[in-house]
């Protein structure tokens, strides 16, 4: 028994802010330094009021109808998210309340940025132990509302926005083949929001060491990614699609060098979404399925790193 990944779905909010839009707003910055830089040309960013659970609901039903499975079928609800509605209860409830599912399971997962990875790697360990049957695993984000605008070296990176997957208790040989996880809070300095329920009683502000964790990121997926493989007995020629964390496209390309593979071969959607955090695995994996590139039978390979930190990558046959 394992997952298998059987409807993609996504959310993208209305407003979209270019880079330009930025500067134009008295941010210190520029389209040239952004786009060499990053590779982001622009993000969308939530509405007032437009809360987690509501970029994630639309995702989920997209992802419901994409995979033919009715809401009241979800036995598992899992929402990777690092800004949830509220301290509690788990946007995943304010999420089983929109689609109007009764009981069941449904919780948060919080890992940044690899959020997704994780909430797959335990949704699937789920469905392997505790007898699920359908899930939905949503990564969703409003990163916007923690960003310092002050600070040109990390408001111009994120946007907003949800995808989300079912997933399906099978036995065949389509799914999860394996999930590799990992977190080393060493390293919390390079990487957190500096507040927070329990230390200053307020949301906080991210605060990044760019440089640093660029090298970090660089590092540790090239050597998740080969632990993925080699826990599914697979070589790196075998996989037909790298689905990457979308934080900036010269972690992409180095990620695709480092495998011997070749920018064809990775979805790429940082120049349109920036960096939306555990949302950005799931939109990027819902645009190659929509477009065409992902097809039947496909091995793909999903990778991502955030704060922590934490990282993992997961090789999966669609
Ligand atoms: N516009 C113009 N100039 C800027 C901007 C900006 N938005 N931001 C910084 N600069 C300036 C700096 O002030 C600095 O100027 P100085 O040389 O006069 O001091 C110069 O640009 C270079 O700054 P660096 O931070 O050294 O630039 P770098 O090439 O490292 O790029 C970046 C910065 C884009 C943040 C890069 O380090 C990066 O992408 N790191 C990865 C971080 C990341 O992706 N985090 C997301 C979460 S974790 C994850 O998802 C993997």
């Amino acid at each position: 028994m394992r997952a298998r990944l059987i409807g993609t779905g996504s959310y993208l909010p209305a407003n979209v802010v270019t880079n330009s839009d930025l500067a134009a707003r008295g941010i210190d910055t520029s389209d040239e330094w952004i786009i060499e830089r990053t590779g982001i040309r622009q993000r969308h960013i939530a509405a007032e009021g437009e809360m987690t659970s509501d970029l994630g609901v639309v995702a989920a039903r997209e992802a419901l109808n994409a995979a033919g499975v009715k809401a009241g079928d979800i036995d598992l609800i899992v929402v990777a998210t690092a800004t949830p509605d509220h301290t509690f209860p788990a946007t995943a409830t304010s999420i089983q309340q929109k689609l109007g599912i009764g009981d069941c399971v449904a919780f948060d997962v919080q890992a940044v940025c690899s959020g997704f990875l994780y909430g797959l790697g335990v949704a699937d360990a789920m469905i392997r132990a505790s007898g699920h049957r359908n899930a939905l695993l949503i990564g969703a984000e409003t990163f916007s509302r923690l960003l310092d605008w002050e600070d040109r070296g990390t408001c111009v990176l994120f946007g907003d926005g949800a995808g989300a997957v079912v997933l399906r208790a099978e036995t065949g040989t389509k799914g999860v083949l394996s999930s590799k996880l990992h977190a080393d809070g060493a390293h919390r300095d390079l990487l957190y929001v500096d507040g927070g329920p329990s230390s200053t009683g307020t949301v906080g502000k991210l605060r990044m060491s760019g440089r640093e964790v660029f090298r970090h990121a660089v590092k540790n997926l090239a050597s998740v990614v080969q632990e993925a493989l080699d826990l599914a007995g697979l070589k790196e020629n075998e996989i037909d699609w790298i689905v990457p964390h979308q934080a900036n496209l010269r972690i992409l390309e180095a990620t695709a060098k480092k495998l011997g593979l070749s920018m064809d071969d990775v979805i790429v959607t940082v120049d349109r979404h920036a960096n939306t955090s555990a949302a950005s695995v799931p939109l990027a994996l819902d645009t190659g399925v929509r477009d065409g590139r992902v097809k039947d039978g496909d091995l793909l390979l999903l990778e991502a790193m955030g704060g922590g930190f934490t990282w993992g990558a997961a090789a999966v046959r669609w």
